[in-house]
């Protein structure tokens, strides 16, 4: 599917909202973390929108590292993502499912089946952001004190989506024929066995499942260094960014879509969906009255450990000049190195202190941040997408329900207004509706008859 116009919107939802603030904005239900009923209602907002997908982000660890920050912090009573989408799948009918595993500290086999479960659950309309884990915090949770070296990490999971196609495609589609008559339940000439040996991982198959409807679940990325740039091109059928700058927006966008076709693959295969906090009032002024608002709600141990966090571990804030400009550059991080960069260019483009840039990370973490009204922030989205900076947004609501029915409400239909935005689905499931293609069996060859399309 071409560009037509039409951008394509996810909603990136976390508990009570994007900024660390938000659990204890007035309008915010603080315990919506472990609520399902939170999640429900959230999702079928956007699914009364017509959103793409839903995405869960997930690290599976406490990462604030003292009690000082973690009894403030409003992120560490959530769901495990394949979970929560699992329970949404059943109150949903259109809206895609996207789920955050991290392949450095999960095994194929479990995951090729979670994921083919969630997508069989909701007719087709699953999704993984394959993650290769970020966090320092994660690494004792799993029998390591380091994480591996970042390219170790990405080699690890390369060969992991490697094997997880091959077990999702253990069974050809049409392999379960179920005959009563004949007692016939599986036509065995149409399963494969992996049998895969290699550098990470040996895994032998075949899946106790049958292929996921989509062939595969769509295949998100969010890769941004040069290791993580080429295994996005790859493989990636969507692709998260964060990036504040158009002009840099403009360049990863070229570079990257150079990059996939360069790996043989149809560059409209490949969405790019940077991130957009879009917050919203009826005039500039009332905007930024929000934003203040979620910001005196941030205590600064809270700002301090996002902040430290986000920029790799490298630093440490709390003896730190706060009112000094930030560096250019800080030691290389072996943690998240894109969104260190992102952060440094973007102090250095508007001359930051550390308390503006420990503020910046705060709000967004490094995401474009709109604080407007309804077209000062469509403006933005039209502009980024007319001059290929994205495909389309995900959507990251500083507090919920508010900023994102704000969003729903008053930007939603100005992008309508524009010819923007669809106002129903188009496809049944998230692939359809996408424009991606359903990906054939690896096992079988392109003229074989086989698969129901
Ligand atoms: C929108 C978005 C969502 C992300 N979600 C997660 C996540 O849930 N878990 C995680 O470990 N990393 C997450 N990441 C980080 C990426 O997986 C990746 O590590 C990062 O973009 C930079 O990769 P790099 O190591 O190539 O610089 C996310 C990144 C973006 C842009």
């Amino acid at each position: 599917m071409r560009r037509n116009g039409e951008m394509k919107l996810g909603l990136y939802l976390v508990q009570a909202g994007y900024h660390e603030g938000a659990w204890r904005d007035p309008s915010a239900s603080a315990d919506g973390g472990i609520d399902i009923e939170h999640y429900a209602r959230m999702t079928s907002m956007v699914e009364d929108a017509a959103f793409h997908f839903v995405f869960f982000a997930d690290t599976p660890s406490v990462v604030e590292r003292d009690n000082a920050s973690i009894s403030r912090s409003g992120r560490n009573d959530g769901f495990e993502p394949i979970t929560l989408l699992s329970a949404l799948s059943s109150r949903t009918k259109n809206v895609g499912l996207v789920a955050t595993a991290t392949t450095t500290y999960n095994q194929p086999y479990h995951l090729a089946r979670m994921l083919a479960s969630l997508d069989r659950l909701s007719a087709g309309r699953a999704g993984w952001n394959i993650v290769t884990s970020g966090f320092q915090s994660e690494a004792p949770n799993f029998g390591e004190s380091e994480l591996p070296d970042h390219d170790a990490r990405y080699s690890r999971a390369r060969e992991f989506v490697q094997v997880v196609k091959g077990l999702w495609d253990s069974w050809e589609d049409t392999a379960f024929i179920r005959d009563k008559k004949t007692g016939i339940y599986a036509d065995t000439s149409k399963l494969h066995v992996l049998k895969h040996q290699g550098e990470h991982l040996s895994v032998r198959g075949p899946l106790n499942t049958a292929r996921p409807p989509q062939g595969y679940p769509v295949l998100v990325q969010a890769g941004a260094s040069e290791t993580g740039l080429a295994f996005a091109a790859e493989l990636g059928e969507v692709v998260f960014t964060a990036e504040p700058s158009i002009e840099n927006g403009k360049c990863y966008y070229k570079k990257f879509k150079e990059k996939v076709r360069a790996a043989g693959r149809d560059d409209d295969q490949a969405l790019i969906m940077p991130g957009i906090i879009p917050l919203v009032g009826r005039t500039t002024e009332e905007a930024l009255s929000k934003l203040q608002s979620l910001q005196s709600n941030t205590h600064l141990d809270v700002q301090l450990e996002t902040a430290d966090r986000w920029l790799g571990l490298v630093t440490d804030l709390r003896s730190i000049d706060l009112d000094s400009l930030v560096p250019e550059v800080l030691p290389r991080t072996n943690l998240i190195q894109s969104r260190q960069k992102v952060l440094l260019d973007l102090a250095a483009r508007q001359k930051f202190t550390w308390r503006q840039l420990i503020r910046f990370i705060s709000d967004s973490k490094g995401h474009l941040l709109v604080v407007g009204t309804p077209d000062e922030i469509v403006k933005a989205m039209v502009q980024r997408y007319d001059e290929h900076a994205a495909d389309g947004f995900n959507v990251l609501p500083a507090v919920v329900p508010g900023a994102l029915k704000d969003f729903v409400e008053l930007v939603v239909p100005e992008l309508r207004r524009q010819g923007r935005f669809r106002s129903r689905y188009s496809g049944h499931t998230l692939r359809d509706n996408l424009g991606l293609k359903r990906p054939l069996n690896q096992f079988v060859q392109p003229n074989a008859k086989s698969g129901p399309k």
